[in-house]
């Protein structure tokens, strides 16, 4: 991969882990087309990707370059047309769809560029309904609630509504609805895209702290080049398949090269 490395030594493989935790999720030759109106688009041309526990991981890529349709495949939240997604080594296209449902509830968060809040309930609410749905007592679930908002700073908006916060504050309350049951994977899909660079900084420190304190793994989709100094490995996306695989290390020496995915 890279030709004119002299002085670095030989270590793991380029793009490899730099953990040993227990893969979390793998994709084998994961494929997808959408057919509209007869239009056929292969958003995924077969990506095989594994990705260890406790990891934190950038999916970078231009617009329709197939980030989303990843992560609604391994998100349990769309089919694939072909291939495999394992989390935790079960193969969710086995799963009924009693336990795809306790898949998507318990054991994956989800934060999307847009919140996607229920806007006519506060941000309290917003965060335990996804704990109602797990079937939480509603006096723990209020308490771990509150508990969470105070992780994400937003200590003093319990009772605020949307429409009463900011685009970053809203993010946040979406962070701590998306840990409402203690999931093992967080998926964020362009979760600063909408926000303005100070706002963007602070949902992701608390990503990272949400990654560093609770060993959540992390998987997100990003145009944010302060990504870099976060995520563990970085993974580029480009027409449905992987274009390259990097840890951070490797990419730290290198940013020039960085510089030049930011063009679309
Ligand atoms: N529901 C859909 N129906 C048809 N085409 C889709 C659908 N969702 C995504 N696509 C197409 O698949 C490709 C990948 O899209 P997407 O995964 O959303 O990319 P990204 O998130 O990187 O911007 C694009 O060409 C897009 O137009
Ligand atoms: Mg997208």
């Amino acid at each position: 991969m890279s030709e004119t490395s002299t002085e670095q030594p030989a270590a793991a493989p380029a793009g490899a882990a730099s953990t040993d935790a227990p893969v979390i999720i793998r994709t084998v030759h994961l494929k997808k087309e959408y057919d509209r109106k007869g239009v056929i688009t292969q958003a995924l041309r077969g990506v095989d990707m594994t990705i260890h526990s406790s990891e934190f991981i950038a999916v970078m890529g231009p617009s329709g370059s197939g980030k989303s349709t990843f992560f609604n495949m391994i998100g349990g939240l769309d089919s694939p047309s072909s291939g495999r997604v394992f989390i935790d080594e079960v193969d969710v296209a086995q799963l009924s769809a009693g336990e795809l449902a306790f898949l998507r509830c318990r054991k994956i968060g989800y934060i999307f560029q847009s919140y996607n809040l229920i806007q006519y309930q506060t941000a309290l609410e917003n965060v335990t309904t996804p704990m109602a749905f797990a079937g939480v007592d509603p006096d723990e679930a209020r308490r771990r609630g509150m508990e969470l908002l105070d992780l994400v700073g937003l200590k003093d908006r319990w009772f605020h509504r949307p429409i009463e916060m900011s685009g970053g504050q809203q993010q946040r309350v979406a962070i701590a609805r998306s840990l409402a049951n203690n999931p093992m994977i967080l998926l964020a899909d362009e979760p600063t895209a909408n926000l303005d660079l100070r706002t963007g900084q602070e949902v992701l420190n608390i990503l990272q702290r949400v990654n560093e304190e609770k060993q959540v793994t992390i998987i997100c989709a990003t145009h944010d080049h302060r990504m870099l100094s976060i995520c563990d490995r970085l993974i580029w996306i480009r027409d449905g398949g992987i274009e390259r695989i990097a840890r951070r290390d490797e990419v730290n020496i290198e940013v020039g090269a960085i510089e030049g995915e930011e063009d679309e």
